[in-house]
């Protein structure tokens, strides 16, 4: 038996999250980042033996498109999947569903699913550090919980998760980071765009059309020369304040 960690993490916390679960499994940990240009995803044959652990965060509720896409590419081919679905404290409405609906189709058995909060990787004072030490305890013994059941072969054929059919509609603001004149032009942005945005030859010019708002750039930046301007912070700040405030909790459906 495989395992094969699969996920999409612009900033790094659904990596964090994802490589915590993934190590309570002790198992041979195959790795696939989603945001890898470079890979070919077809190319990856699970079997009924293997186990994945696929995580994307929740972008406006939904899969990030630039994840999706990718994902589409894999054949199941009656793995096992747990799926998660990580959020900066505000909800992942549709983001279980989607890639329970969307994974079902490609021939994965999906046997549980977590939501676990993460900080938010626009507004950083929501979830502020998470995931910290309470959630890490929940996400180690909600690992224990699905390996219980897998050793006893029960698991389920029809598992529940919540969200909307027909999935809620993609709407989030569209957010593009400036970029200061401290940028050095080492191109790593360019490199690490999940979505080919920026110019490899010149970084200070990016594709409004094909950025997705994900934040890499402004997260790996070396010169700290990308950020989102305050008048947009200030906006999606005000906006979030009521329903990311207080501290939702991590969820397991099993
Ligand atoms: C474009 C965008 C949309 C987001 N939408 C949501 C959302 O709908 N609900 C939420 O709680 N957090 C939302 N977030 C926050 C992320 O889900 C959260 O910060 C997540 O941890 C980011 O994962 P990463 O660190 O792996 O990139 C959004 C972040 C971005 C960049």
């Amino acid at each position: 038996m495989k395992l094969f960690k699969i996920y999409f993490s612009p900033t790094g916390t659904t990596k964090i999250t994802v490589d915590l679960i993934s190590r309570q499994f002790n198992l041979e940990t195959i790795e696939l980042d989603l945001s890898n240009k470079m890979e070919d995803f077809s190319k990856f044959t699970f079997s009924e033996k293997d186990l994945c652990i696929i995580a994307v965060p929740s972008f406006g509720g939904r899969v990030p498109m630039a994840a999706m896409a990718n994902i589409k590419k894999l054949n199941g081919n009656g793995s096992k999947v747990i799926l998660v679905a990580t959020y900066g404290n505000r909800a992942y409405e549709d983001v279980l569903l989607e890639l329970k609906d969307t994974l079902t189709t490609l021939g994965f058995s999906c046997i549980a699913a977590i939501a676990s909060v993460t900080e938010h990787s626009i507004a950083h004072q929501f979830a502020t550090g998470r995931p910290d030490l309470q959630d890490k305890e929940e996400l180690i013994k909600f690992s224990g919980q699905i390996k219980e059941v897998l050793k006893q072969g029960k698991v389920t054929k029809d598992l529940y998760v919540p969200g909307n059919n027909p999935y809620k509609e993609y709407k989030v603001i569209p957010i593009v980071p400036q970029v200061r004149q401290e940028c050095m032009k080492c191109g790593l942005c360019a490199i690490k765009c999940p979505v080919d945005a920026i110019s490899k030859d010149n970084p200070m010019l990016v594709d409004k059309e094909k950025c997705i708002s994900c934040m890499r750039c402004v997260a790996i930046c070396p010169s700290k020369a990308r950020s989102v301007d305050e008048k947009s912070i200030l906006a999606i700040s005000k906006k979030l304040e009521k329903v990311c405030s207080e501290r939702k909790m991590n969820e397991l459906f099993l």
